[in-house]
C-alpha cells in the first residue's frame, strides 16, 4: 500500500510569513517541506520531512554550484524532487540527467521524488498517456532495485502556477497509466508501493474533486504551499483521501 504525502515545493520563494513562522504554524502537521537549499537546515531542525528541491547528478568533484545528493542529506534532507518540469523546461534537463539525479538520490539514501507530466501540446494531440510513460520507463535504473521509496508526481505543465489545475478525471487516467508504466518497466516489489501524487494548480478550493477521482495519494504543492494557512488546509483535506484499491 504506497504512503501518503502532501509536500510544499516553495520553489525559489520563501513563505510572506518567513520561514520559522510557516513551520511553527504546521505545528506537527504530516507534511514534507522543501525549501531553497541555504534553509534546508532550518526546516530540518524542527522538521524531520525535509526535502530538497534538486541535487546534482554526480557524487562530487568539479561541477561549479551544484550540491550532492549525499550534502543535502547531511543536511538532514530525507526527500529530494528531481525532474520538475522547470528543471526540465527552464533549465534543459532531460530524461537521462535526470535518470542519472535518481540514481545519485537512491544512492545517497534519499527518498526522490520524480516528476513527470505532459505539455498542452501533447495534451491536446492525446499524447499525455503515451508521454507519462515514456517518462516512467526513461527513470528506470538499476538503482530502482534498492530503494526503500520512489514517489512519482504527476504535474501536467500547463497546470504548474497557472491556476489551471487538471480535473480528477484527467488526473485518474493518467494515474492508471502510470501505474501500468510501473508494473512494466519498474520492480515489482517497488512499483505496486509507489505513491503516486498530483501536482499543478492544488488549492483548497479544488482539491475536493481531486481527492474523490484522482486516485492519487497526496499533492505536490507549489503556490498555495507558500501560505501556511492554505498548506494546513489541504493537510486536513488529505484525511479525505480514500484508499485506493
Ligand atoms: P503550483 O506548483 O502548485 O504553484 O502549480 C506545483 C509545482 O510546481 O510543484
Amino acid at each position: 500500500m504506497p504512503n501518503r504525502y502532501l509536500i510544499a515545493n516553495w520553489k525559489m520563494n520563501v513563505p510572506p510569513e518567513g520561514v520559522a513562522s510557516f513551520l511553527d504554524a504546521m505545528n506537527g502537521a504530516d507534511v514534507v517541506v522543501a525549501p531553497p537549499y541555504v534553509y534546508l537546515k532550518d526546516v530540518a531542525a524542527k522538521f524531520v520531512n525535509t526535502g530538497a528541491q534538486n541535487c546534482a547528478d554526480q557524487k562530487s568533484g568539479a561541477f561549479t554550484g551544484e550540491i550532492s545528493a549525499d550534502m543535502l542529506r547531511d543536511c538532514g534532507a530525507r526527500f529530494v524532487i528531481v525532474g520538475h518540469s522547470e528543471r526540465r523546461t527552464i533549465y534543459g534537463e532531460d530524461d537521462a540527467l535526470i535518470a542519472r539525479k535518481l540514481a545519485m538520490a537512491i544512492d545517497a539514501g534519499l527518498t526522490p521524488v520524480l516528476c513527470i507530466g505532459e505539455n498542452e501540446q501533447q495534451r491536446e494531440r492525446g499524447h499525455a498517456v503515451s508521454f507519462c510513460s515514456d517518462q516512467i520507463c526513461a527513470a528506470a535504473v538499476p538503482q530502482l532495485s534498492n530503494a526503500n521509496e520512489v514517489i512519482v508526481a504527476y504535474e501536467p505543465i500547463w497546470a504548474i502556477g497557472t491556476g489551471r489545475n487538471a480535473t480528477g478525471a484527467m488526473v485518474a487516467e493518467i494515474v492508471e497509466a502510470i501505474r501500468g508504466a510501473l508494473e512494466r518497466f519498474w520492480p515489482a516489489e517497488l512499483a505496486t508501493r509507489t505513491p503516486i501524487l498530483y501536482g499543478g494548480s492544488v488549492t483548497p478550493d479544488n482539491v475536493d474533486d481531486l481527492i474523490e477521482h484522482g486516485r492519487i495519494d497526496g499533492f505536490l504543492v507549489g503556490g498555495a504551499s507558500l501560505d501556511s494557512k492554505k498548506f494546513l488546509a489541504l493537510a486536513e483535506a488529505m484525511k479525505r483521501l480514500p484508499r485506493q484499491p
